[in-house]
């Protein structure tokens, strides 16, 4: 009796799991979209996991997609533009319903939305913009304000003096578009002479050990007479952070930042980072994962506005980004519940 029942338990729980997609739901190695014909399946193809923002997109992503009933292949290339195309074809040929790409290389991506065209399958550009290409969709935020945002924190705290740029990945379209934002607001002070540049250097791949070592240069260089950095996100924030800090400098230099990753919200309240740029992602998720299940049903999106991307203008959304301070972190990362108040204090009496 007791053994019949632990053998009923069993295959119940086994149609329970199945019924519920068992674990090829949202994650890699499901079995496209040849399997389920009803079931939209959109194949996500990600840069990189490697900045914090990212796990969180991935995850918002895929919590709105399967609520919407839809299943996510999710990919994740390391940085490597040879992987992340690799990984497309394979989305692709597994016959997926919509592509969406956070691409490692702006340039080398428009490979992946001619094959997927030739598919016929769409392609949205989420975060950072598809160059050279017929993309159908970018969905991010206002990218150059974000650099604007950096720019306008440092001037405030450091108006005049030896400036150094520590850019993103060069790699990254929006890396650049920070750097215009960034320099929108420096030109000016350059031109008028208060402000000058000492260092600027893009950081490959965004990896903040690089970051290091050109703030350890720069630092070099100049004989550690620095009066400001503006740092393209949090990851290299941490790694101008720390060469400043082997100098005994940490704490005395403004420093920008980019994303709200918890360790740059917990510098900013100890005193070792100026600002971060808050940009909400589970509006940039979720937005996109019912912009992509409506491209995978064929049907029309309403854009507000264009980017071009050196092919055609991009149908576009940007989202608004927020600068964050010591003034205002409570009110809007903590007050979002992006971070809480006990993580982003942990430090600090
Ligand atoms: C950018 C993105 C930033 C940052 C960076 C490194 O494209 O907009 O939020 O995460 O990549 O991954």
């Amino acid at each position: 009796m007791k053994k019949w029942g632990i053998v009923l338990w069993v295959a119940v729980l086994a149609m329970v799991l199945s019924a519920c997609g068992g674990g090829n739901a949202s994650t890699e190695g499901n079995g496209g979209g040849g399997g389920d014909d009803d079931k939209i399946v959109i194949g996500f193809s990600m840069d990189t996991l490697q900045e914090e923002r990212w796990e969180r997109d991935r995850d918002l992503f895929v919590e709105r997609a399967e609520e919407l009933g839809a299943e996510v292949n999710v990919q994740s290339a390391n940085s490597d533009d040879a992987k992340q195309i690799a990984q497309a074809e394979n989305l692709i040929s597994q016959g997926v319903d919509v592509l969406v790409v956070v691409p490692h290389n702006a340039d080398a991506a428009a490979a992946i939305v001619e094959k997927a065209h030739e598919a016929g399958i769409k392609v949205l550009s989420y975060d950072r913009l598809i160059k050279n290409s017929d993309v159908d969709l970018y969905v991010s935020f206002d990218n150059e304000r974000v650099g604007e945002m950096q720019a306008q924190a440092i001037v405030e705290a450091a108006p005049t003096g030896k400036y150094v740029y520590i850019g993103g990945s060069d790699t990254d379209n929006n890396a650049h578009l920070f750097k215009q934002g960034a320099f929108n607001i420096l030109q000016p002070k350059i031109d008028a002479g208060e402000i000058e540049i000492v260092y600027d250097q893009w950081t490959k791949d965004w990896n903040p050990a690089n970051a290091l070592a050109n703030m350890e240069n720069a630092l070099t260089a100049n004989n550690n007479d620095i009066d400001a950095v503006v740092a393209a996100n949090d990851g290299t924030a941490g790694g101008v952070i720390q060469a400043l800090e082997a100098q005994g400098l940490a704490g005395n230099i403004p420093v920008s930042g980019q994303d709200a990753e918890l360790a740059a919200a917990q510098r900013i309240v100890e005193g070792t980072q100026t600002m971060t740029v808050y940009k909400p992602i589970r509006d940039l998720a979720r937005n996109s994962a019912e912009l992509a299940v409506k491209m995978a049903k064929g049907e029309e999106i309403a854009t507000d506005t264009t980017v071009n991307n050196a092919k055609i203008d991009v149908p576009s959304i940007l989202l608004d980004p927020i600068a964050v301070t010591k003034d205002n972190i409570d009110d809007t990362i903590i007050a979002d519940g992006f971070h809480s108040e006990e993580d982003v204090y942990k430090n600090v009496e």
